[in-house]
């Protein structure tokens, strides 16, 4: 699996600038992530606007860090690949129009790469083959159950209804005055409590059903919160980030089994910020090992959104002869 010349990536969907470059035997020379999540914490949230001028301000310097870190000239490059979409518009346009920028300057082919993509193959990053496979993909923005037959042939199973998982955690999180991104803080409180303490509501779970919908989750902690006037003690933080933990967990594990074993699959591959997740790492884990099944993770460094990501997932495309005319705009809604 190689192309004829590196390959430079670009990724500016989010609050991340990411830049790597695959050399022309796919080896990752570099993985460069700048994070301006400290910078949205106080909004606790991301602020499209802010998103955008902070990619503006970085891009350029985190293009000229990756071509010294990789010893390279940018005449050395043989393509170029960025993530056109899904993701918020004026971040997207950065790092989309950068990248056509460089491509059109070098004269060599650009080509938009779908952030869901992206994600999806992250487990396979660098291995020889990607089979037929189940994919779970949880972000801050998507939560998804695909039959991959292999790279570029999806058929979408099942999808959220409203909130993403990692979304679910991160309004939670807000909701309990936790640190922005919540989901990292969840987890991490969560190690110390009682999942079995509150019962929270898992949706969606009739016969059949391969949607899911973390909304109602998300008030019904709001609701206790309420009753509660938002005070609880301190053994009860852990127990309630462990009980809403677990009412997401659950319902992924759930539906991911439910998934493979409509479609036959026996190898299920988790990705997306969610995957980081040490008791959707466990659930899986457990249900895999239970049925045999053959569970994949993308390598730790590429959980989170990064750029070595989709380089992975344009080389593929590269190879199939794909290439987009740098007219294309970026699409924010890009579906997989
Ligand atoms: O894939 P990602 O980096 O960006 C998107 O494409 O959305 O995912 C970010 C999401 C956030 O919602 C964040 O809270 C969540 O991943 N996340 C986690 C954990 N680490 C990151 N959620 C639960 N447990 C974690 N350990
Ligand atoms: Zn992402």
């Amino acid at each position: 699996m190689h192309f004829s010349r590196p390959i430079l990536a670009i990724e500016s969907s989010c609050d991340e600038t990411a830049v790597a470059i695959l050399d022309s035997n796919a080896e990752l020379l570099v993985n460069l992530v700048a994070s301006q999540s400290e910078l949205h914490a106080r909004f606790g949230g991301v602020v499209p606007e802010m998103a955008s001028r902070n990619h503006l301000s970085t891009i350029d310097p985190l293009f000229h860090q990756a071509l010294e870190q990789a010893t390279m000239k940018p005449t050395d490059l043989g393509a170029v690949v960025a993530t056109a979409g899904p993701g918020l518009a004026p971040a997207l346009l950065v790092g989309a129009s950068y990248a056509k920028g460089v491509a059109l300057g070098l004269g060599i082919p650009y080509l938009a790469v779908n952030h869901l993509e992206g994600h999806l193959l992250s487990p396979f990053f660098l291995k020889k083959e990607i089979p037929e496979h189940l994919s779970l993909l949880v972000s801050g923005g998507h939560t998804q159950l695909t039959k991959v037959m292999k790279a570029g042939c999806y058929e979408v199973l099942g999808r959220t209804h409203d909130d993403a998982a990692g979304e679910a955690f991160d309004k939670v999180g807000k909701l309990l005055g936790l640190s922005y991104p919540g989901g990292v803080e969840i987890d991490r409180l969560a190690k110390q409590g009682d999942p079995k303490r509150y019962s929270f509501p898992r949706a969606l779970l009739e016969k059949g059903n391969l949607d899911f919908s973390f909304s109602g989750l998300k008030t019904s902690v709001r609701y206790f919160l309420e009753k509660r006037n938002a005070t609880l003690s301190s053994s009860e933080l852990p127990d309630l980030c462990a009980s809403f933990q677990e009412a997401v967990v659950a319902v992924l594990v759930e539906k991911t089994e439910r998934a493979a074993k409509q479609e036959g699959l026996t190898c299920i591959a988790l990705s997306g910020g969610v995957a980081a997740n040490s008791r959707l790492q466990s659930g899986l884990g457990e249900l895999c090992e239970k049925h045999h099944w053959k569970l994949h993770f993308p390598p730790p460094a590429l959980i989170g959104d990064n750029a070595a990501m989709i380089a992975f997932a344009g080389l593929q495309s590269l190879l199939m002869g794909e290439r987009t005319l740098v007219t294309q705009e970026i699409v924010p809604q890009w579906q997989l």
